[in-house]
This record gives C-alpha cells, structure tokens and sequence, in this order.
C-alpha cells in the first residue's frame, strides 16, 4: 500500500464508523481513572495554557478533556465525519482536517504540546520515524509530546465493525521499540506506562503511555 493508499482507507474507516465509534467512547477515557491520570499528568507538564495540538482526534473526547485541564487545545484528523462529531460535542475548540505526516498549518516551535492518543496505530511502521520527525519540528524545545497505543507485536485486523462494509488493520507496538524511534527523532523519553487490559473495555492487549519532551 502506498503512503497515499493507507491514509486514504484510514479516512473512509473511520468516516465510515464515526457515530458508532463516538457513542461507544464517548466519556470512556474521561470515566478511567489511569486515563485520567496520564493526561492529568501530561496537562501538568505541559503547564495551563500550554498551546496543544490533538493529533487524530476523532470524536474529540480526549480534546475536550485536555481543554477542561486548563490547555489551549485545537484538534486535527484524517475523517471529515469524525471532526463534524468533535466540533458538535466540543464548541469553542478548533477542529480541521489533514495528515499528521505533514502539519501544513504548524510553524516550526509553534506548539508546547502534541498528542497522539491512539492515532499512530494505523501509521505503518516505515513512516513512524517521519511522524515523529514531524511532532519534533512542531514543539518548542522543553515541549511535550503524549503517545497512547495498544501493546503486542502483530496487528489486530478489524472487520465490518458495527456492521459497516470497511476494515483496517490496528498495529499493536513495543513501548521498548517507540522509545527508541522516539529518542532517534531527538526526543528524551521521560516516562514510560503500560497498563494491563480492562475486559471491562472490551481490551485484548496491554495499553502504553509515553511522555516524551524536546530537549530545550
Ligand atoms: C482509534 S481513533 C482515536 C481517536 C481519538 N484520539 C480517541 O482516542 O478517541 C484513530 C483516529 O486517528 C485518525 N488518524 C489516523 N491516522 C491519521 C493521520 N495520519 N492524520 C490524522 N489523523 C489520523 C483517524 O482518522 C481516527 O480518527
């Protein structure tokens, strides 16, 4: 699949299930107590008012509960019906469209804060290193940058979710092998979190948080 191919299906899966995958978390991260906790955490670091760009945003659930702690959050995604549902359910949040490869609208320094909370999971291992070279690009030196993903070695394909004619495969990855990606993009990882799976969540795999910073 071609670099064009794989963001072109991610966009018509995700444009494909966005009401569904919407009802279906919406609240679930703000409702996790270890959820809660990272981005609380990450919220401190970055500092109130700290400029943050929610990369592959969907819904817009996890945007909204970086603006209630207290940072000036914008978000950005591939599915246009994804970002209709995020500008609905949060008023008063910038929401626009594009690739997290190539943040056309972010200047050189520009953000304190980059989130990526499940949204490198669809980005083939081969361009990782570019997509970190891009969060880099946008911080400011001493900014944050926030990972969330599922933990294993194979990827989880999904099909016909909710019924709907589309599937996609979700790369499961190796905090170990993230962090060395990230420290060869010029980050320093500062903290590294895996939890086990919640069957509550319906969770198959162990889910890892890292916090990484640009040195300043
Ligand atoms: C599993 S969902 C996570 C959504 C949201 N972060 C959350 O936790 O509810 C993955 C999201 O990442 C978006 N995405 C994947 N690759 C992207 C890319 N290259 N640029 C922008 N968004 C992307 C998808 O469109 C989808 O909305």
């Amino acid at each position: 699949m071609t670099h064009a191919d794989h963001l072109t299906a991610t966009r018509a899966f995700y444009d494909a299930i966005a009401d569904d995958y919407a009802d279906h978390f919406r609240d679930a991260h703000a409702a996790d107590p270890m959820d809660r906790a990272v981005l609380t955490v990450y919220a401190e670091l970055v500092g109130t008012g700290g400029r943050v760009a929610d990369l592959g945003c969907g819904p817009g659930g996890i945007t909204g509960l970086l603006a209630s702690l207290g940072l000036s959050v914008s978000g950005l995604d591939l599915s246009e019906s994804m970002l209709a549902i995020a500008r609905r359910e949060n008023p008063g949040i910038r929401f626009e469209r594009g690739s997290m490869l190539k943040l056309e609208g972010h200047a050189d320094g520009s953000l304190d804060g980059v989130v990526s909370w499940y949204s490198s999971i669809h980005t083939p291992v081969d361009e990782l290193p570019a997509l970190f070279a891009e969060f880099h690009r946008v911080l400011t030196p001493g900014g944050h940058l926030l990972l969330a993903f599922q933990v294993g070695d194979e990827p989880r394909h999904l099909d016909r979710p909710w019924g709907h004619p589309v599937a996609l495969d979700f790369q499961r990855r190796r905090p170990e092998r993230m962090a060395e990606l990230l420290a060869a993009a010029g980050f320093d990882v500062r903290v590294r979190t895996v939890r086990e799976p919640e069957p509550d969540r319906d969770e198959s795999a162990p889910q890892a948080y890292l916090i990484a910073r640009r040195p300043a």
